[in-house]
């Protein structure tokens, strides 16, 4: 009756935004990942018959806030009629500033449930079920680069390349610790429904997508680097156009983009992209990973640097 699992944030390189079916949770349009290391989330989940509510601790202090989500999300994994649970999430990184942190939460709670109700699910299943909660949680139950399809019922998530097949470093510059101002799933509503440039932006993610797998295939980071930072800016192109609008940077953000454009130009391995959020993914090949934290330290306005290597899909740790 009860079960841990770990998971960790996934960061987009060609970006999900904007819903095909809202009810359900289906993404416009596919998207294309990479799966962090070290930037984890652990979630016990404990059922408990004798409980009259389900309850929430994030590092230890009670939280309210995230609870709703967490409780439709056990509905669905264990049933309507599941005994009520306590939740306890260990997060070793900020949560709800655009590090996709509900994507590693939402991925081990998916798993830890289905696990402390004694439900065998394939991982295609708790894939899908972790996407109904969140998108972007779909793709945190695989490891290193994967690609999330759309299909006719659903989703469709995959690894194209192991972690450890192209050990790419993702150095990301914290330039706000609060949480952000509009949440995904209202901002990308608003972008749907007002947003003049948001119907060629689901035409041509196929095309985007195309080529950012071609360069996983062939690992050539070049390539993966102009497309990725190409979609970001186009995502980013249709929130400023939304209206009201949805500009989720700061100056920081701005300046981390110029810290490693200039490193670009320099000769090191490096691209950007950016979430939701204020904070700067600087995707680089190991071997300019200092080069990399050392710049983005430097740079006005960062706050905190955090850097990882990528890693595996969503896993049990420990079920009793
Ligand atoms: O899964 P959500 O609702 O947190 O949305 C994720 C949206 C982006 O992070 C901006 C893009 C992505 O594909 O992760």
């Amino acid at each position: 009756m009860r079960a841990t699992a770990v998971a960790q944030p996934n960061i987009a390189l060609i970006k999900y935004w904007g819903k095909r079916d809202v009810a359900r949770n289906l993404p416009a349009v596919g998207s294309l990942s990479i799966t962090l290391r070290d930037l984890t989330t652990s979630m016990q989940v404990e059922l408990d018959r004798d409980a009259t509510c389900d309850g929430l601790t994030v590092n230890g202090v009670e939280d309210s806030a995230m609870l709703p989500r967490l409780s439709q999300c056990l509905d669905r994994v264990i049933g309507p009629e599941r005994a009520h649970a306590r939740i306890e999430s260990q997060c070793n990184f900020p949560v709800a500033a655009g590090l996709a942190s509900s994507a590693s939460a939402f991925a081990a709670a998916t798993v830890a449930a289905a696990a402390a109700a004694g439900k065998e699910y394939d991982q295609s299943m708790l894939a899908s079920l972790a996407g109904h909660a969140s998108g972007s949680a779909a793709r945190s139950l695989y490891g290193g680069f994967v690609e999330l399809a759309n299909t006719d019922a659903g989703i469709e998530v995959r690894t194209l390349r192991p972690a450890a097949d192209w050990p790419l470093v993702v150095v990301i510059a914290i330039t706000e610790t609060g949480p952000k101002a509009v949440g995904s799933t209202e901002a990308m509503e608003i972008s749907r429904k007002t947003s003049p440039f948001y119907s060629s932006w689901v035409a041509q993610q196929d095309a985007d997508l195309d080529i950012a797998r071609a360069a996983v295939e062939l690992r050539d980071f070049d390539k993966l680097a102009d497309v990725a930072e190409h979609n970001c800016l186009k995502m980013h192109s249709i929130m400023w156009a939304s209206r009201p609008p949805l500009v989720y940077w700061n100056a920081a953000t701005m300046r981390c983009m110029e810290t490693v454009r200039e490193l670009r130009h320099a000769g090191c391995g490096v691209f950007f992209t950016i979430d939701a959020g204020p904070q700067v993914k600087a995707v680089c090949q190991p071997e300019d990973a200092a080069r990399v934290e050392a710049a983005l330290t430097a740079t006005t306005g960062v706050k905190d640097v955090m850097t990882s290597g990528l890693g595996d899909g969503a896993r049990l740790v420990a079920e009793r």
